[in-house]
């Protein structure tokens, strides 16, 4: 039986991230990628969106029309949504029932026990034969690259849309992980919060995150950018839209920034004197969408004195290291999860 199914069975790795979620199949590379959205009418309780049609949908719903993002801060915030979330993205990809794939999913360490079993039996009902987990930096780790199993010593930062995980690799094992509840949506809130203050004008979470990834930043530009921030003014209540600088944006964002600066530090603090010697070294790998904010890796560089860099394609990091144990699956076993 083994290599008539091997024939047949395209194996599953998953990256169920709180804002985007990514499949890759082997042999076929990475077919979904999708924002981790639901929309659901709220009278019968009816899933009308997910993925992108649903994040369409995010701030422009009326009363009837809930949208849920039911990972959003790297645990699961509502389990009956997260499962048909992840049933029908996994639905996509097991087209043959009777081929049942294995498939490893990437959770964010964050997760509860309970959660892990019901991320289990969602995939498990949408068609697994057998469901395995990974914990999301060392799939970053594995996705960058890094030799994981050496008695080498990596630090990774992986900043998602609700966590950023601090880990230190070493021997297959993650031997210190700080995780914080502080990533890309703070960053946006940050700049909510600062057009409120500062201009009056209030804008919409998808507004915010378009003008961070234009014009955001951690560190100083050579050349300073600008874009229109539109929104509602709110002493008057008329559309508006005003400009805005990537300093401004930069001042907006100092306190997510400098919140994961210190918890860099306090990992830093608490790593091995061994393994510390080999980050010193190494340096800091950064996944994740938020490594793209820019002058983060300058900004972390000046805060450590360590070499910092940004990841090839930080956005696919993690579902290309879950897809490398797929691939190398008796190497790597020992990286998942034990439940
Ligand atoms: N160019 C960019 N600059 C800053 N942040 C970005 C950029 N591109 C994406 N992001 C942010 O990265 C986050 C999503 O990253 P991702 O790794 O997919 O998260 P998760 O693993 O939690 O699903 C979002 O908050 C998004 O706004
Ligand atoms: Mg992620």
């Amino acid at each position: 039986m083994g290599w008539f199914s091997n024939l047949f069975t395209n194996d599953v790795a998953i990256d169920l991230g709180t804002a985007n979620t990514l499949i890759y199949v082997k042999s076929e590379g990475i077919v979904v990628r999708e924002p981790s959205v639901v929309a659901i009418r709220r009278s019968d309780k009816k899933v009308i969106a997910i993925g992108k049609n649903a994040r369409e949908m995010m701030g422009k719903n009326h009363k009837n029309i809930e949208v849920i993002r039911p990972m959003r801060d790297g645990v699961i915030d509502d389990d009956d949504v997260a499962e048909i979330m992840i049933r029908s993205f996994i639905k996509r990809v097991v087209k043959n029932p009777l081929n049942r794939p294995r498939i490893i999913v990437c959770v964010p360490s964050g997760v509860t026990k309970a959660e892990k079993r019901i991320i289990k039996d969602s995939t498990e009902q949408a068609g697994a034969r057998e469901v395995f987990l990974i914990a999301e930096p060392m799939a970053a780790a594995l996705g960058v690259g890094l030799e994981v199993l050496e008695p080498v010593g990596s630090m990774v930062i992986d900043i998602g849309g609700g966590t950023t995980e601090i880990a230190v690799i070493s021997l297959g094992g993650i031997v210190s992980d700080t995780s914080i509840r502080i990533a890309g949506d703070e960053m946006d809130e940050a700049i909510i919060n600062f057009m409120r203050r500062n201009n009056n004008l209030l804008i919409g979470e998808r507004e915010a995150e378009r003008i961070k990834c234009e014009i955001g930043s951690a560190f100083k530009l050579e050349q300073e950018l600008t874009t229109k921030a539109k929104g509602r003014d709110l002493v008057n209540g008329i559309p508006v839209s005003v400009d805005v600088t990537s300093e401004e944006i930069r001042e907006a964002l100092n306190e997510p920034v400098t919140a994961i600066i210190k918890a860099v530090r306090a990992s830093l603090e608490k790593t091995p004197p061994e393994l510390a010697a080999d980050i010193r070294d190494r340096g800091i790998m950064l996944t994740g969408g938020g490594a793209l904010l820019r002058g983060l890796d300058a900004r972390l560089r000046e805060e450590t004195s360590l070499p910092v860099s940004v990841a090839e394609d930080p956005l696919t990091c993690v579902v290309r290291g879950t897809g490398k144990v797929l691939d190398n699956f008796e190497k790597y076993s020992k990286v998942l999860l034990d439940n």
